[in-house]
């Protein structure tokens, strides 16, 4: 109940333009989406090729002592998992240069509510708010192959330093499982005592297995999602949750500015899939994940961004669900 209100209450504020002959933020950037990489009835505006499996995570003492979230409490929380490529296109190839890989799970807690966490391979977001993203994107669909140079996509990177240096901190993966997926976004943590710690989240593999960009051009286009069934046939794959700290004065607000590498990480809790979902495609198309929300314990920060992901979400998950 509590979900559906949530999920009525961002449709809504979804729904509100900021000005009269404006349409909001989020149906503006599905709309940009849809500009770039065509219309795909079903299919999500963006991430729209991926693969569904199951698992469960259990979270850490440290977890638990820096939120007082139930998903921390140590217990086996089952949780569906959607790996997918970045962009609009159903059958891009897996092994695109450039193009980031996306983890969102789903944990199913006990009292039957649900909470999300929605990563990608990117390190920072290459803008810092709703209106740069789909500047970018206006700007790429503005600049096609043939346009004349200096394109709009080329300004854009110059003026926005911090795109370019994004988009070129992910590489391919020889797996969805030899990955490393950021959160990006702050939140923050609440513990027993009401005290607030920002976090970002950081999904870390086994081990992390990038592929050098020939060899990842000769791969078949649907490696990925097909590596995985095979994968998990002969045993589960684990990740861990980590959490970096943000010392006292760190920014919140933007989710282009990574903090310094050398902030305090914490591990959450191991996260182990076992099982593909055996109608991925069916299951995908009903799947809705919301950065925004949270379990009791976590809290949004000031990010501006999570609002406008959640609009944009509940945009596309209308339109793939008509
Ligand atoms: C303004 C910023 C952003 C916008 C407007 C945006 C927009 C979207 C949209 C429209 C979808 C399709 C949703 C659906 O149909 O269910 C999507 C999916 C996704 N986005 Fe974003 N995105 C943004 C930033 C990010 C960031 C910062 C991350 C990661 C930290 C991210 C990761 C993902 C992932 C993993 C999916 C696939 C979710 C799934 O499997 O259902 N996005 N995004």
């Amino acid at each position: 109940m509590k979900k559906i209100f949530a999920v009525s209450a961002v449709l809504l504020s979804s729904l509100v333009p900021a000005f009269a002959d404006e349409a909001p933020i989020g149906q503006q950037i599905v709309d940009a989406l849809n500009k770039v990489y065509g219309v795909h009835p079903g299919f999500r505006a963006n991430h729209a090729k991926g693969i569904v499996v199951e698992g469960t995570f259990k979270g850490s003492p440290d977890a638990s002592r820096l939120s007082k979230a139930s998903i921390f409490d140590g217990s086996a929380i089952p949780v569906t998992i959607r790996f997918s490529d970045a962009g609009g296109v159903p059958n891009v190839a897996d092994g695109s240069k450039g193009l980031p890989h996306g983890m969102a799970i789903k944990y199913h807690l006990k009292d039957g509510s649900e909470t999300d966490m929605v990563l990608v391979s990117l390190k920072f977001f290459p803008v810092s708010d709703g209106a740069g993203f789909r500047d970018l994107l206006l700007a790429t669909a503005a600049s096609p192959p043939n346009a004349p140079k200096p394109t709009k996509l080329d300004a854009f990177l110059a003026a926005h330093p911090a795109a370019p240096a994004a988009l070129a901190s992910t590489s391919t993966p020889d797996s969805f499982a030899d990955e490393e997926y950021y959160g990006i976004d702050a939140f923050i943590f609440v513990d027993k005592d009401g005290k607030k710690q920002p976090v970002r989240y950081m999904m870390q593999p086994e081990k992390l297995v990038h592929l050098d960009p020939a060899d990842a051009a000769k791969k078949a286009p649907d490696f990925l999602v097909d590596e995985l069934p095979a994968r998990l046939a002969k045993g589960p794959v684990t990740f861990h949750l980590q959490a970096q700290l943000a010392a006292p004065g760190d920014q919140t607000r933007d989710p282009s500015k990574p903090w310094p590498a050398d902030r305090k990480v914490v591990e959450l809790g191991t996260l182990t899939i076992d099982k593909v979902d055996p109608d991925s495609l069916a299951a995908q198309k009903k799947l809705l994940f919301l950065p925004g929300a949270l379990a009791p314990g976590i809290e949004q920060s000031d990010d501006p961004l999570i609002d406008v992901r959640d609009g944009a979400y509940v945009v596309s998950f209308g339109r793939r669900n008509p």
